[in-house]
Formats: structure tokens, sequence, C-alpha cells
């Protein structure tokens, strides 16, 4: 049987995607041809037969160009710790895939930010030290997590699928609850413009095994005064709604020109 290296050595993925809940990539007409592998049968990945815990790894190919996409990651909330969460960034880089992005669902902070809206991750913050993650202690400083080549990408897409893109900053929290009025506050105070519970730890740990990294947001709620507390159906809702955007923007900028084609 086939290992996941040998399908990567043979079709050499560019990208890694670790997709946020509820985005499905690729999107279900196109013509691209995918190996799935459980992630239960992946080195290294805990078996816990937890409800919601089930996860899946595509080989996605397309006009020669390939993506390995992870759909369904694991989060500080669910008790997981941050071995386990950055064990597929782990796997990328074993796979000798250079570029990884990350997608998610978050709330906004920025009071011009609106639900639907796809922010490109310039930097994030995590405010709170967790002590992220314990194997991989370097030293140097974390500066420009985000890499202008696929930021580039993603803005040329934008332009092509005339979606808007915004900029803006990530700032992690824990979970498992979202945040109070105070905390949101306090993380727009800091400098955020969007708030989730992933994607930090992980592209943390891929700036320094010295991945190109890159992200995008989907808004799927806002953090106002006025605005009632978000609530789950609500964020579930709009990450259906607003995904097919934000797959959009993934397609052009792995498979290039952007053709979504449709099954004959
Ligand atoms: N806070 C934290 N995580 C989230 C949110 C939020 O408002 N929306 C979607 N994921």
């Amino acid at each position: 049987m086939k290992t996941l290296r040998d399908w990567c050595d043979t079709h050499k993925p560019d990208y890694a995607v670790i997709l946020g809940s509820g985005q499905v990539f690729p999107p279900a007409d196109t013509k691209a041809a995918i190996i799935e592998i459980p992630y239960n049968a992946l080195p290294g990945f805990r078996k816990t037969g937890i409800k919601g815990h089930r996860g899946v790894l595509k080989l996605v190919t397309l006009d020669g160009s390939a993506a390995l996409v992870f759909n369904g990651r694991f989060h500080y909330y669910e008790g997981r710790t941050f071995e386990e969460i950055i064990r597929p960034i782990e796997l990328v880089r074993e796979m000798h895939v250079e570029n990884l992005i990350l997608t998610n669902s978050a709330g906004a902070l920025n009071p011009e930010a609106n639900v639907g809206d796809i922010v490109i991750i310039e930097d994030f913050l995590i405010p709170f030290d967790l002590g992220i993650p314990g194997s991989y202690g370097f030293e140097e400083e974390v500066r420009d997590v985000a890499d202008g080549d696929i930021i580039g990408k993603f803005k040329q897409a934008g332009r092509k699928a005339r979606i808007p893109l915004k900029m803006g900053v990530y700032a992690f929290m824990p979970g498992p609850a979202y945040e109070t009025a105070s905390e949101s506050r306090l993380l727009r105070d800091l400098g955020a413009d969007v708030v989730g519970m992933s994607t930090a730890p992980e592209w943390w740990a891929a700036v320094r095994m010295g991945l190109k990294v890159a992200g995008l947001s989907l808004v799927t709620n806002v953090h106002r005064p006025d605005a009632p507390p978000p609530s789950h159906e609500e964020v579930l809702e709009e990450a259906e709604k607003g995904g097919v955007k934000l797959i959009k923007i993934l397609h052009r900028t792995i498979f290039g020109n952007g053709i979504l084609r449709r099954q004959s």
C-alpha cells in the first residue's frame, strides 16, 4: 500500500492547507483528483475515537499542481496538547512542502470589519502565555510571520475573483468560550482586528520550522458593544455561507489561473 510519502514523492505538493471548521476544499464540483487518508492512519496522530476529532488529509492534484489539505484541526480548547496541535505542521515539513496556508473562522474586533469579510492575516498575537509549544525552543524572534509571496497571490486571486480582501492582525484566544465584552475591548486595544481559537500555535511552529506561511480569516461574527454575543449556530451558519468565497481564493492561489472547472 502506498504511503503518504510515496504520494508526495510522486506529486510534489507545493502547498499545504489547514482548513477552518466547516470549510471544504476543493469545491465539490472541481475536477481535482483526491487521495484521502484518515488522520488515524497518519504517523504520530493520536487515535481518539471522540466525536468531532475525526479528520482526513487529502492530497489534491489539478493540472500538475498539488496540495496537501488537512480537513480537521486540533484545538487547545478540546484539551489537545500543543504537540498534538502542531503535529500536522511537522508532517508538512517531513513531506518537504514549503508553503502553508492556515484558514479559520474568526470574530471581528475592528469596527470596520463585517460578517462575511475575508481578512488576510498580516500578523498574529498570542496575549496569554500558554507555553506554546514546548519542543521548539529556538530563541530567534518571530517577525514578518506572513509570507509576502503568498499574500501577493491572495490579493491577485481576490482581484480576479472580484472578492474584496482586508488585511488584519489575528489574536489567539484559548477558548473554549467566545470572548467577554471586556476581553474583546482588551484585544482591540492590543491591536487585533480579528479573534479566534486556532491558527497562531500552528503558525508559530511553522515559522520556526522554516515554512512560508500565510493565513485567511473568515469573519463569522462581530464583537461590538451594541451587538449580541456570538452564538455557535451563527458562527457555523456564516462559516458555511462565507466559506465559498474563501475557498475560491484558496483555489486560485494554489491552482493558478483559477478556472473553477465544472464537472461535465
Ligand atoms: N471568538 C473566538 N473564536 C471564534 C469567534 C470569536 O468571536 N468566531 C469564530 N471563531
